[in-house]
């Protein structure tokens, strides 16, 4: 737990901060190499006094997070929807390592493939095309049982529910539904005790199936490219949350914004950064995930960097971020 206070998630300060991020202009530094440092080399700690005196790339010091104490029994799981309508942003990449993170913190993990591109599932080893029942299915047929569609990963607990481009066509075919909002959450139910955190990673856009998933969920984690087109967005995706909040599912939370991608030796991400946190204060999550071209190849090597590469800066990073999401 966090030595200070968990941050205020109120929905209000997010519309009126990021209604403020739409008229927002950043100096053009962009290139400006601020100082020496390796990206790799700038992790997060969470390990005690050191940590108190020293200010992370948020501005804000670095808190103390004690290891989450471990679980006695599991479930029920709190669903967090990773959304950002904004592409390549860090969802998929966010969802697995994430994932993978709360998985070595004994907590029992479910990912679920919302995109159509199946990303995540081809990030944990799995061939999309060749399956012959994905989360499609599950969503479109009565008669097909989620259990027998989720599947373990090499991750010890993790489980996935696979997508692929049949899931495409999901998002015509719901809108002649009944309740078509509620078909996630639907077919989710009877697994949720099963598991401590659901992570549904959705794609790019704010369409019925990112719907379906904020409808579904208890908190959206918003992964944030440290770069300038990154924050037009956000306007739009927290009005997007704060009408599901309304209409739909009431318990909705912004759990966090988790900045990734930043580059500390530019002043561009420095400055984004700053804006950010000038604009949703505790929302933001204290980790940062570093520019760094080891998570392009985890994907290839179809593992979490956690397992890929335990010891690196972006595992640690991840690993800070799980610390932080069980606490808040
Ligand atoms: N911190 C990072 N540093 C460098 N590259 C990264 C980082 N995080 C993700 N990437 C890479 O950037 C690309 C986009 O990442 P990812 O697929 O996670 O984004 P996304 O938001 O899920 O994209 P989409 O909107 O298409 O689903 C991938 O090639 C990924 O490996
Ligand atoms: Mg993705």
């Amino acid at each position: 737990m966090s030595t200070s206070k968990p941050p205020a998630r109120s929905s209000e300060s997010a519309g009126s901060a990021a209604a403020s991020l739409s008229n927002m202009t950043i100096a053009t530094e962009g290139d400006a190499v601020s100082d020496e440092l390796d990206p790799e080399a700038v992790v997060p700690a969470h390990n005690g006094k050191k940590t108190k005196d020293r200010l992370g790339p948020t501005g804000r010091p670095f808190r103390e997070i004690a290891e989450p104490p471990l679980l006695e029994r599991h479930g029920p799981a709190q669903v967090l929807a990773m959304c950002n309508q904004k592409g390549g942003v860090g969802k998929t990449t966010s969802t697995i390592n994430l994932g993978a993170a709360l998985a070595e913190y004994g907590r029992r993990v479910l990912l679920v493939d919302f995109d159509p591109q199946g990303a995540l599932s081809v990030g944990l080893g799995i061939q999309p095309h060749e399956l012959d029942h994905t989360v499609y299915n599950v969503i479109m047929e009565r008669s097909v049982n989620i259990s027998d569609v989720i599947r373990s990963t090499n991750v010890e607990n993790v489980d996935l529910l696979p997508s692929n481009i049949d899931l495409s066509a999901a998002e015509v075919q719901l809108v002649a539904e009944v309740g078509r909002e509620h078909t996630l959450m639907r077919v989710l139910r009877p697994v949720l005790d099963a598991y401590d955190y659901v992570l549904v990673d959705c794609q790019p856009s704010l369409g019925l199936l990112t719907v379906n998933a904020l409808t579904a969920a208890d908190g959206v984690i918003i992964p944030l490219e440290c770069e300038f087109f990154s924050l037009r967005g956000v306007a739009l995706l927290i009005d997007t949350i704060e009408k599901v909040r309304e209409r739909l599912n009431p318990k909705l939370d912004i759990v966090g914004i988790l900045a990734t991608m930043f580059d500390p030796r530019t002043l561009h991400s420095k400055e984004v950064m700053a804006r950010v946190v000038e604009a949703f204060g505790e929302t933001v999550f204290d980790t940062v995930i570093n520019r760094t071209v080891r998570f392009p190849e985890t994907t290839v090597a179809g593992e979490p960097i956690t397992k890929w590469a335990p010891k690196s800066a972006g595992a640690t990073a991840y690993r800070t971020l799980a610390r932080e999401v069980i606490a808040r």
